[in-house]
């Protein structure tokens, strides 16, 4: 019970690392806020609601578009209005369709910049003006790997992410000095509903090979690094960018097939005298 009845907002908790998240800070004694983004999300948030409430916590669901100030700041206000504070806000909606950088239009840079980079900037305001009331808190943002590492198609996305890596350190200066720490995770590939939407073959084995760790993540390991930036531990911690990926950003990915990698390690197995040749 690291977060007992504190108060926290997830928001695109209705689903996928949202809800893991969710329920984590609920199994640590939180009562949570399910943010959803429109009319048809309200079934899937309520759901993850409704187990908070069996856990013995208190939930509720709000309906608000991370990417209109307005309605951020009003789920806010009806957090505070029924809980009485805003102790931890968790910055997780997003979106990522894959979009070649030579076809991408300006509405599809506009949708992916306002609920990504924007929703994050909106959501840490209104939350930062809510905590100042009472003194503080945490604010946690989640951002990607690809705020760091490329992948085709994610021009729009990695630049949203990247930049709230960047969001994340500047927030650290300007909300430290009023007790507000600003945090973030940046997730590599985790398994979640999505991923089957976005194809329905998808295989969740396919890049065990190039994941150190052996596997795909799932919500619950990005709801560990959540609780800890959102715990008193983290205390001391503040405009960090923590990636949880399994190792996988580590590596360099040159086109090295695994093969090529035995003949590699092979020749690195050379005995010192073998590398001297004619200098012998
Ligand atoms: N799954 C992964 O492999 C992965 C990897 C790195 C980062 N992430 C990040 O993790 C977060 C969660 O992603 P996920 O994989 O669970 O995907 P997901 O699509 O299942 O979840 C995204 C959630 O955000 C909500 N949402 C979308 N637009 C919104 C808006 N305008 N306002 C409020 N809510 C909105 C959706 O309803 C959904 O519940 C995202 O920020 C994503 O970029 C995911």
């Amino acid at each position: 019970m690291r977060l007992q009845d504190k108060i926290a907002i997830v928001t695109g908790a209705g689903q996928g690392i949202g809800k893991g998240i969710a329920l984590r800070l609920a199994k640590e004694g939180a009562h949570v806020v399910i943010n959803h983004p429109v009319a048809s999300t309200q079934d899937k948030a309520e759901e993850v609601a409704t187990l908070i409430r069996a856990m013995g916590r208190q939930s509720i669901t709000v309906q608000a578009d991370v990417s209109k100030a307005a309605q951020v700041q009003a789920m806010v206000e009806k957090t505070v209005e029924t809980f009485g504070r805003l102790d931890i806000q968790v910055n997780n909606a997003g979106v990522d369709p894959h979009i070649p950088f030579l076809e991408m239009t300006e509405e599809q840079l506009d949708f992916v910049i306002d609920v990504n980079l924007k929703g994050n900037f909106f959501c840490a305001q209104s939350a930062a003006r809510a905590m100042l009331k009472t003194g503080g808190g945490k604010i946690i943002m989640i951002s990607s790997i690809h705020g760091m590492q490329t992948y085709k198609r994610m021009t729009a996305y990695a630049a949203a992410k990247g930049g709230i890596n960047a969001m994340t350190r500047q927030l650290a200066i300007e909300l430290g000095p009023h007790n507000i720490n600003v945090n973030c995770v940046a997730p590599g590939a985790v398994q979640v509903e999505k991923n089957y939407i976005m194809d329905p073959n998808f295989d969740p084995h396919a890049f065990d090979h190039e994941i150190p760790i052996g596997s795909i993540g799932n919500p619950e390991d990005i709801a560990g690094a959540v609780v800890f930036f959102a715990s008193a531990d983290a205390r001391y911690v503040n405009g960090q960018v923590l990636t949880v990926d399994g190792g996988t950003s580590t590596r360099i990915l040159l086109g090295v097939s695994d093969k090529k990698v035995d003949v590699v390690e092979q020749v690195v197995m050379m005995k010192p005298e073998d590398w001297l040749g004619d200098s012998k």
